[in-house]
């Protein structure tokens, strides 16, 4: 599998990681954003500050289809839109008021965001099935390294315990790598659990390897 790195689409996070009505944080080309599934399961993503006073939307909550700010309550809608304003319950918020719906896609199991709008879709991850997510305090060069790999476009592709599996990486910040582990499609129970754990000494070797290299 090679994915496209001319893809506009970033992947972010994988579907088990925002189940209905909840919201996380992310980067998304150094940009702070928020993503958050309503509670009938649409997928949104905005950014992460609040146009009142600029609190992050990620401490906030999801109530039905919207996104409350934690601070005053203003609620956004998945277009981004403010639609209500608790301290002034009568007035309709100006379409000026939006916190910057961004193109996002769930597919294979994994959210892709898109920071402009696009006509494609993400790229397809055939016969692989989402894992887990970590966050490695390492740069994506020292997992290479530590997971003994190939490198591809958007990340790495190993075989550990025996599996091909698949890691999408993104840098988040200096020296800290968001981490989408994909396994081929027919590995077992048993098998995701051995890959988890090599998973932690991969992560460990990566870590000792950035810190050496900080060192240095
Ligand atoms: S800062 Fe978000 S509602 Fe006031």
């Amino acid at each position: 599998m090679r994915l496209n790195a001319s893809s506009p689409w970033i992947p972010l996070a994988l579907s088990g990681d925002i189940p209905n009505g909840t919201v996380i944080p992310a980067t998304l080309c150094s940009k702070p954003i928020a993503i958050w599934r309503s509670q009938s399961g649409q997928v949104n993503a905005n950014g992460n500050r609040c146009p009142h006073r600029g609190m992050r939307l990620s401490h906030g909550f999801v109530r039905g289809e919207t996104l409350s700010c934690i601070y005053h309550g203003w609620r956004f809608g998945q277009d981004g839109a403010c639609q209500h304003i608790p301290a002034h319950p009568d007035v309709v918020p100006p379409a000026s008021i939006n916190c910057g719906p961004l193109q996002v896609a769930e597919q294979d199991g994994v959210i892709w965001v898109a920071e402009d709008q696009v006509e494609s879709q993400p790229p397809r991850l055939d016969g692989l099935k989402p894992l887990r997510s970590l966050v490695f305090c390492a740069e994506p060069e020292a997992i290479l390294t530590a997971s003994g790999g190939t490198e591809v476009d958007l990340g790495v592709e190993a075989t550990l315990a025996g599996t091909r599996i698949c890691l999408l990486l993104q840098g988040q910040a200096p020296a800290e790598t968001l981490c989408l582990v994909l396994v081929d499609q027919a590995t077992s129970p048993k098998a995701c659990a051995e890959i988890s754990r090599a998973l932690e000494g991969i992560r460990r070797r990566a870590e000792g390897e950035t810190e050496k290299r900080g060192a240095a």
